[in-house]
């Protein structure tokens, strides 16, 4: 099967870019499903009825969360409407699941929503929560599995890689929106420390850049706001599974001016 991620959606802009490219990007590539990363999908701030429909729309298959999935309080009714998830390290009483079991190709898929804890919300520890259900996936047959790791800290995702290669088939970090250049297959599990935000690229992380410069400036809060226009980036990595194993993995990097940039993973 051929997977693909797209990382943190944020507002309008990432939205837009996602419309008027997912699906020829799909065509061309022969892509069987699409994961991406909703926390940031609605202005910046979690996600609501509208822009799920509206993303769903897009071929998009399934998405995860993260830090910011609570940010609109109608999250907690959309788990049941749409293939939604949330880190599966939070408590069991919280609403949501963070991992779901899918068909693709004639083959079954695992979804997995992690969130790390370095500068996070407190949450169960998602290093015991990777192995326990891992070893119920690998018990119940599901081979091919695919980890979201939402974290801040860059240790915690690599640990993670070390702690499941061979186990897992890929696992992909999101929440810095900023993507790190170490694309690459270790000992059959396709890795990427974080693919970077999906929105304008002209900016601080996807959002307006005056309020975070006077935020470092003087130390006083203030809210980040996503602009209406941008310069936009689509981030896009793809995963070739077979057998549970990652195969070839490549990153596609599309500009709303059109330029596209491709990278493909070293192989360890
Ligand atoms: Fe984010
Ligand atoms: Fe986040």
């Amino acid at each position: 099967m051929r997977i693909a991620f797209i990382g943190d959606i944020v507002g309008r802009p990432g939205r837009s870019i996602i419309k008027e490219n997912l699906k020829k990007i799909k065509d061309e590539h022969h892509i069987d499903f699409v994961i991406a990363n909703y926390e940031n999908a609605s202005h910046g701030f979690g996600l609501t009825s509208k822009s799920a429909a509206e993303l769903f729309n897009t071929g998009i298959n399934v998405m995860t969360g993260g830090n910011h999935t609570w940010d609109k309080k109608e999250i907690h009714t959309l788990f049941d409407k749409y293939e939604l998830l949330r880190p599966h390290n939070y408590p069991d009483e919280v609403s949501g699941t963070g991992c779901k079991i899918y068909e693709v190709a004639g083959e079954k898929l695992a979804v997995l929503n992690l969130m790390g804890h370095f500068s996070m919300p407190m949450t169960d520890n998602p290093f015991r929560c990777a192995k326990e259900t891992i070893s119920d996936l690998h018990e119940q047959g599901v081979q091919n599995i695919f980890i979201d790791i939402h974290a801040e800290a860059t240790a915690e995702k690599r640990a993670l890689l070390m702690m499941c290669k061979s186990q897992v088939s890929a696992i992909v970090g999101t929440h810095t929106h900023v993507s790190t250049d170490d694309l690459q297959i270790y000992e059959g599990t396709g890795y990427l420390t974080d693919i970077g935000l999906t929105g304008c690229r002209d900016n601080v992380i996807g959002m307006s850049a005056k309020i975070p410069i006077q935020r470092f400036l003087t130390g006083l809060p203030g809210r980040f706001d996503v602009p209406d226009k941008c310069k936009s980036i689509l981030q896009m990595v793809i995963f070739d599974i077979s057998a549970g194993k990652c195969t070839k993995a490549f990153k596609i990097k599309k500009f709303n001016d059109g330029r596209e940039f491709q990278t493909e993973a070293w192989i360890d």
